[in-house]
């Protein structure tokens, strides 16, 4: 039988961690602040970015919710980015992604100052995270992954890990992440390219999912005891629900469990640390550049 990690106990762990700290930033007068960029509707990122803003609310840390329509042009966006680059009381700037189509999200991101990239998406924090140089910013959703893992007491030295997926978001990261020294996984990252992908996920002591396809690991391709953690949030039609649809991981959990020492549910597995990591990340930048200003 599988053990559940409950994504929404161990998020409640960072955010009190985070709630402290923001205490200790702002009787050195550092006052945490953090930026959240949405252009356009996208529902599924009106959600996230509502939550973000709220949890800023809930530990004291200083939030603008930044709305632009969906018709902002590349410069404009460029422009909103530079002025929260000049921002003092602005700490951490994120850009939610994906934006409209027009948009050149990597030039958008490299117009961030990397010192308040809370994604870790700038080339800078990305060749940090590949030297394992502490000062850069782990994106978000691998780094509440790590944290996962630790919490459920997960051996990850000398382990088999499959990550399945590839991108800057998460794939990536989190393979680096893993082969980290201190972590010290042998990691294999799969995609779609990628030839009998269930045989691959079947050598695999601990699989990451983070392809965004429905249900698409099998209770077939899972080593028995494996551990499971699926980062998916995929949103599929259920006429029974109020809301028309209800969401889903890249997992297909009722098979899956079964044969899995752990794994993560959706929801509350993966989303909620992602949030709360955004917070560590939040304050790492306050704690860095109030530092280097004061
Ligand atoms: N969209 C989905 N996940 C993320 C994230 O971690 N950061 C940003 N900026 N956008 C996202």
């Amino acid at each position: 039988m599988s053990s559940v990690i409950d994504g929404k106990s161990v998020a409640a762990t960072v955010l009190e961690e985070c709630r402290a700290e923001v205490l200790e930033l702002k009787a050195r007068g550092i006052n945490p602040g953090l930026a959240v960029v949405l252009v356009g509707e996208d529902p599924a990122s009106q959600v996230y970015v509502g939550s973000k803003v709220r949890t800023c609310g809930d530990l004291g840390i200083h939030s603008q919710k930044i709305v632009l329509p969906a018709s902002t042009s590349q410069e404009e966006l460029v422009a909103v980015v530079r002025e929260l680059n000049a921002d003092p009381s602005i700490h951490g700037i994120l850009v939610q992604s994906p934006p409209p189509k027009h948009i050149d999200e990597e030039a958008v991101v490299r117009a961030i100052d990397p010192r308040k990239d809370v994604d870790g998406f700038h080339p800078e924090n990305v060749a940090k995270l590949a030297l394992e140089d502490k000062t850069g910013f782990v994106p978000c959703t691998p780094a509440g992954c790590m944290r996962l893992l630790a919490a459920a007491g997960v051996k990850t030295a000398g382990a088999e890990a499959v990550v399945i997926g590839r991108s800057m978001i998460v794939g990536k990261p989190m393979a680096l992440l893993l082969m980290a020294k201190g972590s010290d996984a042998t990691v294999t990252v799969a995609h779609s390219r990628s030839h009998d992908l269930p045989a691959i996920c079947r050598r695999a002591d601990i699989i990451i999912a983070a392809v965004g396809r429905p249900e698409m690991v099998k209770g077939d391709w899972i080593k028995d005891g494996a551990v499971v953690i699926d980062v998916g949030i995929n949103r599929i039609e259920d006429p029974s629900k109020k809301s028309g649809y209800r969401l889903v991981g890249d997992v297909a959990y009722d098979e899956v469990a079964p044969k899995c020492s752990a794994i993560t549910p959706v929801p509350g597995g993966v989303g909620p640390m992602t949030i709360a990591l955004l917070m560590k990340n939040t304050l790492q930048a306050a704690r860095q550049l109030g530092s280097a200003t004061s």
